[in-house]
């Protein structure tokens, strides 16, 4: 018999501090109109001071372990996609597998995959899973806030803080067996959204910062609308023909959540019903990576996705990477 390989267990976190368009528009120069307009976003979560992407992530991280009725012990094996480390080196994950007290595990970051980093590392853990019959702790975590430049009203209102986390492994324990997966990269666009202070072209030193250089967020807004359209909706036909299926079996589709028109412009391209794409991207903004698991755990408590549903996740972000998956419920 074929092994279900696939989630055991959801969880996600969302700190408590709330920013509205309102209370951007009294920071720079915008206002709700143009947000909600262009962006479909209302309000984001925000990290306190004394949060951490640490502190996000083992929220999250506990909760999907518990959820999967698991403790941290039974953990194999750690990844966290993000591109808003707790520090530089080492790893969130280091980091993680010590706060939740998991064992002595192989942990590791999937860094600068952008928004597309979680379902990456979601078909990541499923092939971990196949090759060594390990449990994997998939999280996805930004906490943007912190990086971002917030005088600069085309990036910064943008943007929320939350974290994501599932667990994978095999067996009658599975709630959403992982039927497919696939990925990409176009590195051709690779400065088109960027952050490149602190690697070797641009390291982050004293001298430099005192110039101003460039430390934040750089994205060409239109070019990346563009790809993100035309890649989900791709990688979503993919997943869905690699998993022998059709668009008409589709529950539900949980996009990356950046912008509502393109999430629109997706359904229109893949000829889903509005009920048919989730949408939270008014409540908490782009929280990059952390968008998809935030979305997909919301959605299993809000009893959006019942049993032998089949639901596409879908995802783009810097690289250009894309990633997507199907899971049958
Ligand atoms: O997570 C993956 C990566 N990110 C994305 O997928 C984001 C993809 N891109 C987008 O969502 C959209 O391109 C944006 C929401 C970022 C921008 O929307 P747009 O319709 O492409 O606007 P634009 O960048 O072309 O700017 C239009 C105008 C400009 O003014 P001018 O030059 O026409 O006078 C901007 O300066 O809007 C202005 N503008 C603003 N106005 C008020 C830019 N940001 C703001 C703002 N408030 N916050």
């Amino acid at each position: 018999m074929a092994r279900r390989i696939g989630i055991l267990g959801f969880g996600s976190y969302v700190p408590k501090r709330v920013m509205t368009n309102a209370d951007w528009s009294e920071l720079v120069d915008t206002d709700d109109e143009w947000i909600l307009s262009r962006t479909g976003i209302r309000e984001r979560h925000f990290a306190a001071d004394d949060e951490s992407t640490l502190d996000l992530a083992a929220h999250a991280a506990n909760r999907a372990i518990a959820d999967a009725g698991l403790t941290p012990a039974d953990i194999d094996e750690i990844i966290v996609a993000s591109d808003t480390p707790e520090v530089y080196t080492p790893d969130t994950a280091a980091h993680l597998q010590h706060r939740i007290g998991a064992g002595e595990v192989t942990a590791y970051d999937l860094g600068g995959s952008g928004c597309a980093g979680f379902v990456l590392a979601l078909d990541i853990a499923r092939t971990r899973v196949h090759m060594a019959s390990k449990r994997v702790l998939v999280v996805g975590v930004e906490l943007i806030s912190r990086l971002m430049d917030w005088t600069d009203r085309t990036t910064c209102v943008l943007f929320g803080d939350a974290a994501g986390a599932v667990v994978v492994g095999e067996g009658e324990a599975v709630r959403a067996e992982i039927l497919s997966a696939s990925a990409g990269t176009d590195g051709s666009a690779a400065d088109i959204l960027t952050l490149e202070t602190g690697g070797t072209r641009r390291p982050f030193t004293l001298a430099e910062a005192r110039k101003g250089g460039q430390h934040d967020i750089v994205m060409n807004g239109r070019e990346v609308y563009r790809h993100a359209v035309r890649r989900m909706s791709e990688a979503a036909e993919k997943v869905l023909e690699l998993a022998g299926r059709l668009k008409a079996d589709v529950s539900l589709v949980i996009p990356h959540q950046a912008n509502l028109r393109i999430l629109e412009t997706v359904r229109e391209k893949l000829g889903l019903r509005p009920e048919q794409v989730y949408v939270n991207v008014d409540r908490y903004g782009n929280t990059g990576s952390a968008t998809v698991p935030l979305a997909l755990a919301e959605a299993c408590e809000e009893g959006r996705i019942a049993q032998g549903d089949l639901v596409v996740l879908t995802a783009f972000g810097a690289g250009f990477h894309w990633s997507a998956a199907a899971l049958q419920f």
